[in-house]
């Protein structure tokens, strides 16, 4: 359930018409539901109230500072991938207990900056970055609490480029080494090993690779625990899909999550953590955006917009759907037409949607693209040298820029053209 409704014949967001969003500020950008972001968290949270949790919101689906705050101020923790990511969760008031740091390359000055800035734990995900870690945190004087990332060779049944949990993907490492690479962390100096960890892909619609990849977790944990290790935390990491299509058949709830992970991990007494982004986020944000022409092909009809594949990656790279809305409501009995949803960028690649139903429409119609507020904003580019694109938080009646859209002198200034050209 999100907050973005018709109300007297227009799109809300919650109780500001996108309209009055876009007059104010310009279209395209991304408009986020502050409840809506509430809600979510809040459903994870009650997912997991039979034990001791802590809810890693993944940075990488939206690190808008004020989003970040807003999840922050709930006791979200927050899952960081660069440094970068981390200075964004530092800077939104997360404190480093709260913040568990993933990724297959970490460098040795993100690492610093984590000991440096307080780590809950680090996601390890090879012997060499164990090695690292051993050594930098050692020179430092420091411990690097860890969990090892392991890869369950569970088949997500998600899209190619975002499955993770399979053998032959660059994550984790491949939970018949495990024991033996848990064996030589705790022999190594400045490390103290926590957890275990896992995240086995993205978008997931299915609980059964959920089920599956835990439950081999709780075998792995029980011969760890028989090997010595303390492992007192149980990171189950991100991936729990969302409805891209309103008419679609609903993926599971965050409560079935939970229960996933109770019946599979519940008994070992570890404070579980999980790592969603998508889920919490996806829904809570759409892409605002205005028709800048309606030209007639041969055989098709296409609406030009002033959002691209720049703006809006997801549709180029993966082929996804975002349902796309007119923000004026259709009248019930308006006909629809067909029409192919498109950008501005030079590449075929840059269309939304083709043979998209719509009722007529015309150039200074806004639309809006649901499910956006996931991996939205945060892949935007300013290929084209279009600016990157603005974003702005709705909270009940108000609404503020939490994002402003860079100007072309902005964007022109970061370059240098060197003295002796
Ligand atoms: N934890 C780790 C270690 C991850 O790699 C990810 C996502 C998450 C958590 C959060 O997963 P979520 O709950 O959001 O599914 N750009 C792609 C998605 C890439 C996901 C990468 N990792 C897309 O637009 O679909």
């Amino acid at each position: 359930m999100d907050h973005f409704n018709y109300h007297q014949g227009h799109l809300h967001a919650e109780g500001v018409p996108l309209s009055r969003i876009a007059a104010a500020v310009g279209t395209p950008v991304y408009v986020y539901s502050a409840a809506t972001l509430r809600r979510h968290f809040g459903l994870f949270t009650q997912a997991l109230d039979w034990t001791d949790h802590l809810v890693c919101f993944a940075v990488k689906a939206n690190s808008n500072l004020a989003i970040l705050k807003l999840m922050g101020d709930m006791g979200a923790g927050m899952d960081v991938v660069s440094g970068g990511e981390y200075a964004r969760a530092k800077a939104a008031g997360v404190p480093g207990e709260r913040i568990v740091f993933s990724g297959v390359g970490k460098t040795i000055a993100e690492m610093r900056q984590a000991l440096e800035g307080g780590i809950r734990q680090f996601n390890v995900e090879s012997e060499p970055e164990l090695l690292a870690l051993s050594q930098l945190a050692d020179s430092m004087g420091a411990e690097a609490p860890i969990a090892i990332r392991v890869n369950p060779d569970v088949d997500a049944k998600t899209h190619e480029k975002i499955a993770t949990g399979k053998s032959e993907n660059k994550f984790g490492i491949p939970i018949a080494r495990a024991r033996e690479v848990y064996a030589q962390a705790a022999a190594l100096p400045a490390i103290r090993v926590v957890g275990v960890d896992m995240h086995i892909g993205s978008q997931l619609t299915d609980l059964d690779p959920f089920r599956q990849a835990y439950a081999k977790m709780a075998d792995l944990t029980r011969a760890l625990r028989a090997d010595g290790h303390s492992i007192t935390r149980l990171d189950m990491g991100g991936g729990l899909g969302i409805p891209y299509r309103r008419d679609n058949n609903a993926p599971p709830l965050p409560i079935e999550y939970g229960q996933v992970i109770r019946e599979t991990v519940g008994d070992l007494d570890c404070e579980i953590e999980i790592e969603p982004g998508r889920n919490i986020v996806g829904n809570a944000g759409v892409l605002l955006s205005s028709v800048i022409y309606l030209k007639h092909g041969e055989g098709r009809d296409f609406l030009i917009l002033d959002a691209a594949m720049n703006d809006l990656l997801r549709p180029a790279m993966y082929g996804a759907h975002h349902d796309i809305l007119p923000v004026n409501e259709p009248r019930l009995a308006a006909d629809v037409q067909p029409f192919d949803v498109v950008g501005p960028v030079c590449e075929t690649g840059d269309t939304f949607q083709k043979g998209a139903d719509l009722p007529a429409m015309m150039a200074g119609d806004l639309v809006a693209f649901r499910s956006a507020g996931a991996y939205g904003a945060v892949m935007a580019s300013e290929y084209n040298t279009r600016p990157l694109v603005p974003e702005v938080l709705v909270d009940g009646d108000q609404f503020a820029v939490i994002r402003g859209r860079p100007s072309i002198e902005e964007i022109l200034s970061r370059d240098t053209i060197p003295e002796w050209l």
